[in-house]
């Protein structure tokens, strides 16, 4: 196995041949047929969507209607419709919050996250029980990082309303039992909302196949530009919210006094839309497409697997989540003895080795882990085992800095 995507196929790494990115989980380098893909729309295509009535507004409105299907079919959702264009997987999560939570929940309602939970359903359900005086509950996580179904288990009954957790942990890697956690959801009437961020990029993902009631992902970790994510939710639930946004476009006759709303997807979708970028993210599908998410979780696979054997053969190092690649991701959370992350990832960077460091916007789960923060490698389609040998030479040359720091 050397790679499964050419370094070629991603200029900023084609242009800097030294530098190993091993932080596609924060934000992936973009394929050149996606830059393409922007700079054609704009040069070609570019007009407001659903406002002319001249043929060049006619091809944007087409160009970003076709990029909507594109993008339903790419994660398994046969109503286009319900694939709501946001700025992201944080956007998503505040537009179930201020459009399903304020209207579905209140007092004497719960709702449940897990402790795994990123910041933006953590602290958008957190805001969403205060304001509405529900209940927040979180569920635990095993010692190995995955959520505790027994924790989970005791925290669902019927007061739950909503129940968020993510697909798979952006901080341990951890892969989640989505079905078997909506069947315990359903079971007690509550709607689950699933954070796709971390897996879209990696798995193959049939939101149907899932049985969730709302999934979000964000497009700038799929290759697709920032500024463009992703809500898919069921149609009974979207048509059941109101609008959390105002504006043109999701209007449908406003009187002096009373205004009726736009059907979906246009009633989620104020203002002039994210046309470019919503083009760039269907490309960035098309192209994981064409490699094959099989083969993308292949390769993934293969490199986690690399990934955890060599960090553990560094003493001091602590890895995070479960130690099987099977059941992760390709992100890898570790701290190494009592060495700051950002200390570490300082390091990394001399040699060209780009990795997280912090709390991975995950502060209660760091809290749960003892540890302020931590080293997150994450490879994607493009990673081979030469970055991954640059990272344990890099890791090696800390470990003797910081041991010589020691000794003095
Ligand atoms: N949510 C992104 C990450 O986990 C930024 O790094």
């Amino acid at each position: 196995m050397t790679f499964l995507a050419p370094r070629s196929d991603f200029p900023l790494l084609a242009d800097t041949p030294t530098l190993h990115y091993l932080d596609s989980a924060a934000t992936a380098q973009k394929p050149r047929v996606v830059l393409d893909a922007l700079q054609q729309f704009y040069e070609r295509d570019n007009a407001n969507p659903h406002r002319g009535a001249y043929e060049l507004s006619a091809r944007a409105t087409e160009r970003y209607h076709d990029a909507r299907a594109t993008i339903a079919t790419f994660i398994g959702a046969t109503d286009a419709d319900c694939t709501l264009f946001v700025r992201g997987t944080t956007e998503a999560m505040n537009l179930i919050a201020y459009g399903w939570g304020d209207a579905h929940i209140g007092a004497g309602d719960a709702i449940v996250v897990t402790a795994m939970d990123h910041h933006a359903s953590f602290v958008t359900f957190q805001q969403l029980a205060k304001r509405t005086g529900a209940e927040f509950r979180i569920a635990e996580l095993t010692d190995d990082g995955r959520i505790d179904m027994t924790s989970l288990r005791s925290m669902l009954d019927s007061r739950v309303k909503l129940i968020s957790f993510p697909h798979v942990s952006n901080a341990l890697g951890t892969i989640n039992p989505v079905t078997e956690i909506v069947a315990l959801a359903h079971a007690v009437g509550a709607v689950v909302v699933c954070d796709g961020a971390q897996a879209v990029p990696h798995l193959a993902v049939d939101v149907e196949a899932l049985g969730v009631d709302f999934y979000a992902f964000s497009g700038h970790k799929v290759g697709g530009p920032m500024g463009i994510g992703v809500l898919w939710g069921r149609r009974a639930l979207l048509e059941s919210m109101s609008p959390w946004q105002f504006g043109g476009d999701m209007i449908e006759i406003v009187g002096d006094q009373v205004t009726t709303f736009n059907t979906l997807p246009h009633r989620f979708e104020a203002g002039t839309p994210n046309a470019a970028d919503a083009v760039g993210l269907a490309v960035a599908c098309d192209y994981l497409t064409a490699l094959g998410m099989d083969r993308v979780r292949a390769h993934e696979v293969e490199l986690t697997a690399l990934l955890l054997d060599g960090l553990q053969l560094l003493d001091g190092i602590r890895i995070f989540g479960p130690m099987h690649a099977q059941e992760r991701s390709g992100v890898v959370s570790f701290a190494f003895e009592d060495v700051h992350a950002h200390d570490l990832a300082t390091i990394l960077d001399e040699h060209g080795v780009c990795v997280r460091a912090g709390h991975h916007c995950a502060q209660p789960l760091m809290r749960r882990l003892g540890v302020p923060a931590t080293a997150r490698a994450s490879v994607w389609v493009h990673t081979t085992p030469d970055d991954l040998h640059a990272l344990m030479t890099a890791l090696q040359h800390a470990k003797s800095l910081f041991a010589d720091v020691a000794l003095r």
